[in-house]
């Protein structure tokens, strides 16, 4: 049984007097506690809509998520259940999980009394991320950024969560420290059993660390697969587009601006399938009909 199950999941982000955007458009997507999943795709595709959905900080419009065997879909924004404190989250920027006017110490407390661990201490907690245990009676604007990421990583650790969630953890993080907190922020997850959904623009981070990666595209999951087979043999077009656009040779790289065409507007998405108006294979039937959901969901690999 997967930890966490999507499954074809809407999410729709209304404004009064606008037509609503579509952010999550039936998207499918499972995690299993030990597993790192990466989620990619451009700007805008809807990876932080669907995380914020499964945390059930945003209402999902339809579909299914459930966790843990429980559904997470109704909740919605009012109430938070408890128990979706065994969902965690860590975002770009670690003031979004961090408070500056408190202690680091205190916060990474919070954590443990959540998880009702009496055990373990806040210096300990430190410890994990590889920062001094004495560190804890400072504040937050005294460290790095690297370093407000490990003690966010430690806060969102403390709570001893199920899932763990990345929204983008490593993007502010300057080159040297990106793959290092990835690499810890997946060790940690593994250890304590915890599956982890990585979301990231870094592609070459996410190969480093993603048991398996998910393409999305404009609100859809377009490939699933273990990230060795789609780094090998990329299938559908769009993660094709993708991973030619990574730089050579060093490897590093982050989503290009440079695929051809523009990302359509998810309030008024392109008929067929999604990415047929840039798509370099296109044929006639994907401009009228939506191909099938699947660890491909392409019309050159039709489902048998
Ligand atoms: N609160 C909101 N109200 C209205 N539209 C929103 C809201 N949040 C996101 N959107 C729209 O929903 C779509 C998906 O946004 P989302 O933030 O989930 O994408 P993303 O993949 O996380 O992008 P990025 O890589 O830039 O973080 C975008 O078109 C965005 O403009
Ligand atoms: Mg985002």
């Amino acid at each position: 049984m997967s930890l966490l199950s999507v499954d074809d999941l809407v999410v729709d982000h209304r404004t009064p007097g606008r037509p609503a955007v579509r952010a999550v458009a039936g998207a499918s997507l499972d995690v299993a506690a030990g597993e790192v999943v990466g989620l990619v795709g451009e700007s805008g595709c809807g990876k932080s809509t669907l995380a914020r959905a499964v945390c059930g900080l945003t209402a999902a419009t339809g579909g299914a998520i459930s966790f843990e065997g429980g559904q997470v879909t109704r909740l919605g924004l009012r109430r938070r259940d408890p128990e979706l404190t065994r969902i965690q989250m860590v975002f770009q920027d670690p003031y979004a999980s961090l408070n500056p006017r408190r202690r680091i110490g205190a916060q990474i407390a919070d954590g443990l009394r959540t998880a009702g661990d009496r055990e373990t201490t806040p210096g300990g907690m430190l410890e994990r991320v590889g920062l001094p245990a004495a560190m804890a009676g400072r504040y937050p604007h005294e460290f790095s950024g690297g370093q407000r990421q490990r003690i966010a990583i430690a806060r969102a650790l403390a709570a001893r969560p199920s899932l763990l969630i990345g929204d983008e953890p490593i993007s502010a993080l300057d080159a040297s420290a990106q793959a290092q907190v990835a690499t810890l922020m997946r060790n940690l997850a593994v250890e304590s059993g915890a599956g982890l959904l990585f979301i990231s623009h870094d592609l070459s981070v996410v190969r480093l660390i993603a048991d398996r990666i998910a393409v999305m595209y404009l609100g859809k999951i377009v490939e699933t697969g273990p990230t060795a087979e789609i780094w090998a043999a990329p299938r559908h077009p769009y993660t094709q587009a993708l991973l030619r656009a990574i730089p050579e040779p060093d490897g590093l790289g982050t989503l290009p601006e440079e695929l051809p065409g523009d990302v359509p507007d998810p309030a008024d998405p392109p008929s067929g399938c999604r990415f047929h108006p840039r798509c370099p294979m296109a044929m006639d039937v994907c401009a009228k009909e939506e191909p099938a959901p699947g660890p491909v969901s392409c019309w050159l690999y039709p489902p048998a």
